[in-house]
């Protein structure tokens, strides 16, 4: 699996130090709120276990799964919820955890859906943020790292559903994806 990697970004040290990092930040944010938390199945189960282990106040854990992309490459536009939170948001504080943004959909329902549904507040915090993958407008409240236009995978990002398992992030090689 390893050799399917062109190069490591970000290795499992520099994933375990932001996380720490972005863990302070939160706990001044959300001390005393008792937050929503909120992962994104399934990208976002790596970073989100890691972090809440470094956000020290109470919080509570939900996840959502929605999907826009399958296995396609390209993101279709569409974004369905597969499977509902088991919280009700209204008058919550709520914080999305994302593994990445890319075209920016995905958050972009959330977002809505979790305004309409009268969530005290919102924020995101993700760890890569793809910029040049934009859609629609789109910003996250804490960025762990910016990456670019190129196909990143490993803890917890996929290609086809393989690499999520990869202890660090890295550039897939593109003979991978590419019809030979
Ligand atoms: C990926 C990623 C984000 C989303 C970002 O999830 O984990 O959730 O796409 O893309 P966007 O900004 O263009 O919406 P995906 O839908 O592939 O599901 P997965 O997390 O199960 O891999
Ligand atoms: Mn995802
Ligand atoms: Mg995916």
């Amino acid at each position: 699996m390893q050799n399917d990697i062109e190069r490591v970004l970000f290795s499992r040290e520099d994933l375990a130090e932001k996380t720490v990092e972005l863990g302070k930040i939160l706990t001044e944010e959300y001390e005393g709120k008792n937050p929503l938390v909120i992962g994104v199945l399934k990208g976002a189960t790596f970073f989100m276990s890691d972090l809440v282990k470094e956000i020290d106040t109470y919080l509570e854990m939900d996840f959502m799964d929605v999907s826009s992309y399958g296995n396609e490459m390209v993101s279709s536009g569409e974004v369905k919820i597969i499977k509902d939170l088991d919280t009700n948001v209204a008058g919550r504080d709520l914080l999305i955890v994302e593994d990445i943004i890319d075209s920016g959909r995905t958050l972009a329902y959330l977002v809505d859906l979790f305004k309409y549904r009268q969530a005290k507040s919102v924020k995101i915090v993700t760890l890569l943020d793809k910029p040049e993958g934009r859609a629609v407008k789109m910003e996250a409240d804490y960025v762990g790292y910016l990456v670019p236009n190129e196909f990143v995978v490993g803890y917890g990002l996929d290609y086809a559903e393989r690499y999520r398992n990869l202890p660090y992030i890295g550039i897939l090689k593109p003979e991978i994806y590419q019809e030979k």
